[in-house]
């Protein structure tokens, strides 16, 4: 979830405490609890959100339950609104379940009293509560009760790609090339399924931490407490305040606070180049000019022959370099400052899904540029048990702040 510049509303305004204060005028505002959804046609209020979604309505103590009291090592993630649990419920009941029996489920608890993270909350369950999609997580239910806010989601095996691109450790090896487009494909397919006509959505916080993994390594987007409906009618753009993540957003929204989907496909990009290159959007543990990527990549990207310089040392051996060079042309086409010259989500589904055949072509010919040299196995090559099948991802906490940080 993101957060506001200040986190002022956090402190100004008291915390809603039950439904009926939280209906609110149909004026669009941000800091109204309505929600407008192009689904449905309408702003829609949260009860309105609440009944019509097709979500189980948990009491705090079945989740309670679920997840051994929110026991601490049971922690998958976190963020600045909460975290998230691993837990068990029934699949037919959805009663908790003792852990090891049942479904497994990740549960996110926001902290109490935040007006911010209310309206997060309501978002997810407007936005997950209406969707289904191979490459959005499910939502299978959703607590409200006095202060508290949770939301319970189908357990992703493999946790976050920031955890598979960025954590070192025997846990998590270096995704292999063929893993990489399979993600990056996954997770734009997410994003053109939002923005397309039907939906019109917005997601405005994509990154690596909100693309989850299943065991097969399909992504899928989570976390959409900041998305919006994007405009309607001859409108080009919305006006928002300025929420997302740092060296993620796209510059003229950082500029103007004017969101459109083009917005969505400036981040993609980043994240394009973040798989590309093994490296964080930004990172201030790095020399001088290197801290962030965009910035940094730029000019190696335009460069065919010295694309290479951009490429994750680890994944020597397993691509060519016109892939190579393909790749680079797409996510740099992606960051365009122009958002006009930024692609369509579609496109790059599709673009994505040609470097994949060619990749596959390439490795049945055995022709990479590079193969001489001996490589590092990774997760995904063939022939190569995966490391970490099935297993439980240790509990992690969030990045600390040499990386990217909220808006
Ligand atoms: N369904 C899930 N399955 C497994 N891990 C999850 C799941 N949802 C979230 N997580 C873990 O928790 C982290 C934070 O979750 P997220 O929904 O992005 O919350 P926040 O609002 O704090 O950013 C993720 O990056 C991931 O590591
Ligand atoms: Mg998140």
């Amino acid at each position: 979830m993101g957060i506001c510049f200040s986190g002022r509303i956090k402190s100004q305004t008291p915390p809603p405490t039950g439904l009926n204060s939280q209906y609110a005028s149909s004026n669009g505002n941000e800091n109204s609890y309505v929600i407008s959804s192009k689904v449905s046609s309408t702003l829609r209020t949260e009860g309105e959100i609440l009944q019509s979604s097709n979500l189980k309505d948990f009491t705090f103590s079945d989740l309670k339950n679920a997840t051994r009291n929110f026991r601490p090592d049971s922690v998958l993630g976190g963020g600045g609104f909460g975290s998230v649990f691993k837990g068990w419920v029934d699949e037919n009941s959805f009663i908790a379940a003792k852990p090891g029996t049942g479904m497994i489920v990740a549960v996110k608890k926001l902290h109490q009293e935040s007006f911010q993270g209310h309206r997060e909350w309501l978002a997810e369950v407007n936005y997950l509560g209406q969707f289904s999609h191979p490459n959005l997580v499910k939502l299978i239910g959703y607590c409200l009760e006095d202060d508290y806010r949770l939301l319970v989601y189908e357990f992703m095996p493999r946790g976050s790609l920031e955890n598979h691109l960025f954590r070192r450790g025997s846990y998590f090896q270096p995704l292999s090339w063929g893993l990489r487009l399979k993600v990056a494909l996954g997770a734009a397919k997410g994003l053109a399924f939002l923005h397309s006509d039907e939906s019109g959505v917005i997601y405005r916080d994509f990154k690596t931490s909100n693309i989850l993994l299943d065991s097969n390594y399909n992504a899928k987007l989570s976390d959409f407490g900041l998305a919006k409906d994007g405009p309607t009618g001859d409108k080009s753009h919305v006006s928002t305040r300025v929420m997302g993540t740092h060296g993620y957003a796209a510059p003229e929204y950082l500029a103007t606070g004017h969101l459109t989907t083009k917005s969505d496909v400036y981040s993609y990009g980043v994240v394009l180049l973040e798989l590309m290159s093994g490296r964080r959007a930004i990172d201030k543990n790095r020399p001088t000019g290197e801290h962030k990527l965009v910035d940094w990549s730029k000019p190696y990207l335009a460069n065919k022959r010295k694309v290479y310089r951009v490429m994750d040392n680890r994944l020597e051996g397993q691509y060519t370099i016109d892939v190579a060079q393909k790749v680079a042309a797409l996510a740099l086409k992606c960051i365009s400052l122009e958002p006009r010259l930024r692609p369509k989500m579609e496109e790059v589904v599709k673009e994505i899904e040609q470097l994949q055949d060619f990749s596959n072509l390439d490795s049945n010919r055995s022709g990479s540029h590079n193969g001489s040299r001996q490589r590092r196995r990774s997760v995904g090559d063939s022939g190569n048990k995966i490391a970490n099948a099935g297993a439980y991802l240790r509990p992690y906490a969030s990045s600390p702040t040499p990386y990217s940080t909220k808006i």
